[in-house]
């Protein structure tokens, strides 16, 4: 393909082309300028990314080591490699979300890429610390979590207010407390390099969660301000409340992210069905 001028060549790029290269290109022109985003592009739905081999998706993947296993180098490349793959998906599933809504705010666009570009950057940082163990992405498994939920965010009635839902407010908000829990993972096996990349990568990702709990409350003008109503209307079966979070919670990082403290209590206490049902 040749070199992307818009927004909409960039994320097709990333979505049409299989390599690894490609997806982690720097969303902008050769010469360093910014992207065009073309209002006349129309709406393009595409239902999943191109993968080339050893990067192919398969549902499920086996359980993530435990944070106290990390003293095992086979366990860290095992999390650096999901982690990674991770990355790469939230990278693919904005140029997804950009391609598929070309008509909202420029100002919300515009922070969809710039959320692109850092998870390109998350993702080769776990690369790296991958490399720097002797292994690879494409020698693991890639479990299709993230794209798994584009199919009920896509056929949502509440179109983008969904994709912000899922993504901003459910994968990215679980990944506060996931990211501090593996940091600290790291951090007692030694690998302190990884600890930091954990660590940057939380700083990033409360920007990344208010960008979103912002536009879907200005995307949701019936609820004033009510993100607990916004929240529960527009997240998408399977996702819930009870999945926007890790096993260690954390009120602080979430506080900075701009949720309100009814919606931090409402994730903090949300409990899946069958824990509800182990409870009748
Ligand atoms: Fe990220
Ligand atoms: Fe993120």
């Amino acid at each position: 393909m040749s070199e992307p001028i818009s927004v909409q060549d960039f994320c097709r790029h990333v979505l049409e082309e299989g390599g690894l290269d490609a997806k982690l290109a720097a969303p902008r022109r050769a010469n360093g300028d910014a992207l065009r985003d073309d209002p006349d592009a129309p709406a393009l739905e595409i239902d999943a990314p191109a993968r080339s081999l050893g990067l192919r998706m398969r549902g499920g993947a086996p359980r993530l080591p435990h944070p106290n296993q990390l003293g095992s180098p086979e366990a860290r490349a095992v999390c650096l490699a999901r982690f990674a793959h991770h990355e790469l998906m939230a990278v693919e599933l904005f140029a997804w979300a950009l391609l598929r809504w070309p008509l909202l705010p420029g100002e919300l666009r515009a922070g969809w890429l710039h959320a692109l570009e850092e998870e390109q950057i998350h993702c080769r940082l776990y690369l790296d610390r991958l490399a720097a163990l002797g292994d690879r992405l494409e020698d693991h498994v890639q479990s299709d979590y993230f794209w798994k939920q584009a199919p009920a965010i896509a056929a949502s009635p509440h179109g983008a207010r969904a994709f912000l839902a899922a993504m901003g407010l459910t994968l990215e908000q679980a990944n506060l407390d996931f990211s501090l829990i593996y940091r600290d993972g790291f951090r007692i096996a030694g690998d302190e390099q990884s600890a930091r990349v954990c660590q940057r990568i939380h700083d990033d990702e409360i920007r990344h969660v208010r960008l979103a709990s912002d536009w879907l409350m200005r995307l949701s003008p019936d609820h004033g301000s009510d993100q607990v109503a916004a929240y529960d209307e527009a997240v998408p079966f399977p996702l819930a409340a009870n999945r926007a979070k890790g096993r260690r919670f954390d009120t602080e990082a979430r506080r900075r992210a701009g949720l309100s403290d009814a919606f931090i209590e409402h994730v903090r206490v949300a409990r899946s069905s069958q824990e509800k049902a182990g409870a009748r």
